[in-house]
């Protein structure tokens, strides 16, 4: 036989196999998860960290579903394929523009516990104890999640039934894991050990590894509970008596009134104006939208665009807005149903301009208070952003989250899905920070029923009332500062959207004083900042953007008329743009 038939007939055979584990409702095959890293298409476009996410996403947008329908089944997707941030547990924030215009922020955060108190995890000689605010039954918030997809549903075209679906055929059927997510799975064995009750399937006699199936037959079964009784079917019945059996076991503190009283909020967007663009964030208690609109104007008057990328001048002058942003946050923001945050002075211009008064141009600034002994931040990513629009002109901006990776590490038994460990992103002691190094205090002290404050910031950029980007990052306290980075890189550096996306970002969060660069940031600047005084630390990687830019057919030839989408996920993971 010739090397070309031989080689021939070995495809055909290979992708025979393939087939054969093909889903019986899915277009694709749910087996094989190439991330495809840029699109640009015309119908309608999915951003997820998952490809087999993003492929649930265009399914539904191909089925005749609207970019409302394709983020409830991208989102149930990722709580199943991607079970360190994707979830049922947690909570998360969407901004959305409606194809006749209208704008809508949902908050989906999770709650304090009604027996939640200021000091829970103080002990009787004043310390603070963030291992129980960060792993375990107690670290957990109310799961806001499965209310915000019911609360979305309105918008969509499809029912729940057929939404939810590929996530039942993936959590019953199971998915291939990958290298890295074998190495997450193994690395956190003993530590899924100590906090669960009862051995979630996350854990195995031997080690996972590359091309393992994950099949999650417990979160099938909350799946078709949710599918059969609607959002009842996770915050009342079986699995809400399965989380409040699990709190028993584990000593936590979620209750079932907390379950049944859980509302998803449509709020107020936080919309302000930047070069002629219009700019929509998530209000309170996301401290997203706020921090955006800060930064952004605190740098709107200078020029960035003469100064460059990565130059130190334009670097600097984003640090030191960083820096002031930051500071605000940990004195007045929080729940703004609890405390009252006082949004219009902090986004007011003078204010803004005043805030930069004292920025001196080569010198570092400094944050000023001493430092009270704050640890390293932890080199988590795990949050996960989704970007999605459709040819209507609906747009989607999605940033969910357990906190940090699989959240509390705690999974419910008999219901197959992890909680989240939000509770630590209150301030649970003025002064001691969270994990990602956060501080803050009353504004964000813990009160029963009231929203931890976040960073994610899920955004929406309109240029002339029409979508022009849709974007948003996972990294905790980085967020504000990597969409900040990602809209200026695109507006002021006219950037394209993949180098937007992937060149090295930086971020200063007030404190600890000092700048956090990824390991790519060039050396001669890192010279520079060091020159003017700043302390660097290099991480791993800051973020992972998903981006859709709305090109016009000026952007591209012109035998293409229209508008297009340009889909583009981060490389700094396994992130997937799906579209067509
Ligand atoms: O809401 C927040 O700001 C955090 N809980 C987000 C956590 C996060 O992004 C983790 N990944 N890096």
């Amino acid at each position: 036989m010739k090397k070309t038939t031989y080689l021939l007939l070995l495809l055909v055979l290979y992708s025979g196999c393939h087939s054969l584990r093909k889903s019986e409702q899915l277009s694709f095959n749910t087996f094989n998860a190439v991330s495809q890293k840029k699109v640009i298409v015309q119908n309608g476009a999915v951003v997820s960290a998952h490809p087999l996410a993003s492929k649930v996403g265009l399914e539904m947008l191909k089925m005749g579903g609207n970019a409302f329908d394709a983020a409830i089944a991208t989102q149930l997707a990722l709580a199943v394929v991607y079970p360190n941030a994707g979830n049922l547990g947690g909570g998360g924030f969407m901004v959305a523009r409606l194809a006749n215009g209208d704008l809508k922020t949902l908050d989906y955060r999770e709650k304090a516990p009604i027996k939640g108190f200021k000091e829970m995890y103080i002990d009787e000689n004043g310390k603070a104890h963030t291992e129980l605010s960060q792993n375990g039954h107690l670290s957990a918030g109310v799961p806001g999640t499965v209310a915000g997809l019911f609360a979305t549903l309105p918008y969509a075209r499809l029912p729940m039934k057929q939404l939810i679906q590929p996530a039942i055929e993936l959590a019953e059927k199971g998915f291939l894991i990958t290298a890295a997510e074998a190495r997450s799975l193994n690395s956190l064995k003993k530590t899924f050990e100590k906090y669960n009750t009862v051995r979630p399937v996350f854990v195995k006699a031997g080690p996972w590894s590359d091309g393992d199936t994950l099949i999650q037959k417990d979160l099938a079964a909350t799946l078709k509970r949710i599918r059969d009784n609607g959002q009842k079917g996770f915050y009342e019945g079986e699995t809400a008596r399965l989380i409040v059996e699990e709190m028993k076991r584990g000593h936590g503190i979620i209750g079932y009134k907390d379950l049944k009283n859980y509302k998803a909020i449509f709020r107020e967007p936080h919309v302000f104006t930047y070069k002629g663009y219009s700019i929509v964030g998530m209000p309170m208690p996301s401290s997203g939208g706020l921090l955006l609109n800060q930064m952004m104007k605190m740098v709107e008057d200078r020029p960035l665009p003469e100064y460059g990328f990565l130059s130190p001048r334009s670097v600097q002058l984003m640090i030191e807005a960083e820096r002031r942003a930051f500071a605000d946050r940990a004195e007045y923001m929080g729940d703004a149903d609890f405390y009252p945050v006082p949004v219009s002075m902090l986004s007011n211009e003078s204010y803004l301009q005043d805030r930069m008064k004292d920025f001196v141009p080569g010198k570092a600034g400094s944050s000023k208070i001493t430092q009270p002994g704050l640890s390293p931040v932890k080199e988590s990513e795990e949050t996960t952003h989704l970007s999605i629009i459709d040819r209507d002109g609906n747009a989607v901006s999605i940033t969910t989250t357990l906190n940090n990776s699989y959240g509390s590490k705690t999974v419910v038994g008999g219901a197959g899905f992890f909680l989240n460990d939000e509770m630590d992103d209150f301030s649970i002691k003025p002064g001691v920070p969270n994990m990602f190094g956060a501080v803050g205090g009353e504004a964000n002290a813990i009160m029963p029923g009231k929203r931890m404050l976040s960073s994610m910031t899920p955004t929406i950029v309109l240029k002339d009332n029409a979508p022009f980007l849709v974007l948003g990052t996972p990294g905790g306290t980085t967020i504000p500062t990597s969409v900040f980075q990602t809209i200026i890189d695109i507006i002021d550096f006219d950037m394209n959207t993949e180098d937007a996306v992937n060149q090295p970002k930086f971020h200063h969060q007030w404190l600890p004083d000092r700048v956090d660069i990824e390991k790519n940031f060039p050396q001669s600047l890192r010279a520079s900042l060091e020159k003017m005084g700043y302390t660097l630390q290099e991480r791993e990687s800051i973020g992972r953007t998903e981006v859709i830019k709305v090109l016009y057919k000026t952007a591209l030839n012109e035998n293409f008329k229209g508008q297009f989408f340009e889909a583009v996920a981060d490389n700094r993971g396994n992130d997937a743009a799906e579209g067509y």
